[in-house]
């Protein structure tokens, strides 16, 4: 069911410094800052041969990843984005399974512009998890 690993969304508290860390330090090309207002992020894409990282930091008061950011102050992983072909065929045979989706159970529109879902991490080994459709 799974495709390629589409992205890894680190969460940081400064979205500049984490650029510096990857485009300084790691010396890879970062993208420019986007805000994802329905997200409740900005984030920018750093480009690797074989994936993406998504730096991530909250925007606005009721940001989804302040909680998280208050458990890992320095930042973190957060989660991992894996491909699929038919996000509708695959949300509803995880939903048989007995998984959870969250919000309201239908894709949204993601920061690449695809649909993507979020799953449970209480039912994926601990990992918040997204859906893309690629
Ligand atoms: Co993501």
């Amino acid at each position: 069911m799974l495709g390629r690993l589409n992205h890894v969304a680190i969460a940081v508290p400064d979205l500049a410094k984490g650029v510096e860390v990857y485009r300084s330090m790691l010396g890879t090309k970062v993208s420019a800052p986007q805000a994802e207002p329905a997200h409740g992020v900005t984030v920018v894409f750093v480009e690797l041969p074989n994936t993406k990282i998504e730096l991530l930091e909250p925007l606005g008061d009721t940001s989804p990843i302040i909680a998280f950011l208050e458990k890992n102050p320095s930042g973190g992983i957060h989660h991992l984005c894996y491909e699929v072909a038919d996000i509708l065929a695959a949300r509803d045979h995880l939903k048989e399974q007995g998984a959870r989706v969250l919000g309201d159970g239908n894709p949204r529109i993601g920061a690449h512009g695809k649909p993507v879902l979020f799953l449970h991490p209480k039912d994926f080994c601990g990992t918040l998890v997204e859906l893309e459709q690629a």
